[in-house]
């Protein structure tokens, strides 16, 4: 099985590997252009989510072509990294939070694969929306990477680019929201579609608007993520390490992607 890597803000090479090299492949949804390499002695791939360089925003990801590329390459198993922010004062920026749940509040990107026709109509179950089984990887590396990781938390996605206000910031938390972030929907929904286990470390960034007494700044994220790169490569290789190919979950046991299979 070939693991994957999804890197967001911050993490754009793919450092943890070695014998790296560059691969484009076509979709239905247009091409992908990733790297495949080694990470302790396992076939990887690993897609930066912004594109190389940072250049797409949340809004405008193709995530489709993102999960079809992994997909179709073999991925079975994939880790993703997010960067959020806290809607609750014990979830401190520099915390990892291995995510479990979501809200969806994106509000224009296409999310599905299933859209009728050779596509059929599917409607797929998403009452654990992240693989158990990476999870528990995620959390076991985050802490081995010296990192405070909570077990568990929603994410609320938002559409972005902007940040919130702070009357969405406190509409989230009433409604059961943990972190803020614009990039887990829909590429948690793709990934189970097309059959791929699929976790998330969420890096709390900064404190949501309005509860840190001052602007967000795009800037603050970004460092926040450099200064923890170091110990995000770590945890990633040693989840990858950690995560058995033998899936015990139930996550591969949808329709799958009919081109594919
Ligand atoms: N809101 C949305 N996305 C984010 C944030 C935030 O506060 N921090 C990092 N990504």
């Amino acid at each position: 099985m070939l693991f994957g890597i999804i890197g967001g803000s911050g993490l754009y090479d793919p450092g943890i590997m070695s014998e790296v090299r560059t691969e484009r492949v076509e979709t239905p949804f247009g091409e992908v252009e990733l790297y495949r390499g080694l990470c302790e002695g396992k076939e990887v791939a690993f897609l930066p989510r912004h594109g190389p360089g940072h250049t797409v925003p949340p809004h405008l990801i193709n995530y489709r072509a993102n999960i079809w590329a992994l997909r179709a390459l073999g991925v079975g198993r994939a880790v993703a990294t997010a960067a959020v922010g806290s809607l609750r004062r014990r979830l401190r920026p520099g915390d990892a939070v291995i995510i479990d749940q979501f809200l969806d509040f994106t509000k224009s990107r296409p999310a599905t694969f299933f859209t009728g026709g050779a596509y059929g109509v599917v409607h797929v179950d998403y009452t654990e929306p992240y693989c158990r089984e990476v999870r528990r990887a995620l959390l076991s590396a985050a802490r081995e990477a010296g990192l405070r990781a909570h077990d568990g938390g929603c994410y609320a996605c938002t559409e972005g680019p902007r940040f919130e206000t702070p009357a969405e910031i406190r509409m989230f938390a009433r409604l059961g929201a943990d972190v803020v972030g614009m990039t887990s929907v829909p590429e948690a929904v793709l990934a189970r579609e097309a059959g791929i286990c699929y976790g998330t470390v969420a890096m709390v960034t900064n404190y949501a608007a309005g509860m840190a007494g001052r602007p967000l700044s795009h800037q603050e994220v970004l460092d926040l993520m450099a200064a923890n790169a170091a110990r995000l490569r770590r945890l990633l290789a040693r989840a990858i390490e950690l995560m058995p190919a033998e899936r015990i979950c139930r996550c591969g046991e949808g329709p799958g992607l009919p081109e594919i299979e």
